[in-house]
């Protein structure tokens, strides 16, 4: 368990399978910018233990939300959501924050990245305040609701990280 300030990060466990079969099935919880992923149990059990770092973003012990990450060689790429009715409160960011200390300090990764819609200002505005950098437009990169969406593509390199901003005990 890595824990914050307002949100925990738990290790997705087999018993979270069915609540993120629910929630990437669900377009109030993918949001406006994101289609909606339906896949099956199995489906999600394999992402969600074998190919991801993911976690289940709890708040008082209850699950608000996902962060996962994936290895892309040296470079790790980060998705997120919140249940609408937490959204806005800082939670976003501070989970971004967690993840961000926690793939450093625990892979040997260059570099975190994660795109997002040009009009997804909640999450441009967590990626920023989390130390993110925009580098530039990744046109028509999304496909939402049968319209093509140019993306930005953010990171943070190692040498911008230098230190964690919240996690001071990582036991994971
Ligand atoms: C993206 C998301 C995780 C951000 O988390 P959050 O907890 O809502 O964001 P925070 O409360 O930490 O806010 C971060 C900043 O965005 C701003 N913000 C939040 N919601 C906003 C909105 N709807 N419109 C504009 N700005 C918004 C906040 O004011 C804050 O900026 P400020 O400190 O300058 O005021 C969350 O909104 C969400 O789950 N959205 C739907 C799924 C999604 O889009 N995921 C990201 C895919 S890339």
């Amino acid at each position: 368990m890595l824990e914050g300030k307002s949100v925990n990060l738990r290790k997705a466990s087999i018993d979270d399978v069915s609540l993120i079969v629910k929630w990437w099935a669900d377009q109030q919880y993918m949001g406006d910018y994101q289609e909606i992923v339906v896949l099956s149990k199995e489906e999600i059990e394999k992402i969600m233990l074998h190919h991801t770092i993911f976690f289940i973003i709890e708040k008082s012990q209850a699950a608000v939300g996902h962060i996962n990450g994936w290895m892309r060689g040296r470079t790790i790429e980060i998705g997120f959501a919140l249940v609408p009715n937490e959204r806005a409160k800082g939670l976003g960011t501070e989970a971004i924050q967690m993840m961000l200390d926690h793939l450093f300090i625990t892979k040997d990764s260059a570099r975190i990245q994660v795109s997002t819609d040009v009009r997804n200002i909640a999450s441009q505005r967590a990626l920023e305040k989390a130390g993110f950098r925009r580098e530039g437009t990744m046109r028509r990169s999304g496909y939402v609701r049968g319209q093509y969406r140019d993306r930005y593509l953010y990171s943070v390199i190692r040498e911008e990280w230098k230190k964690p901003r919240i996690l001071t005990d990582i036991t994971g």
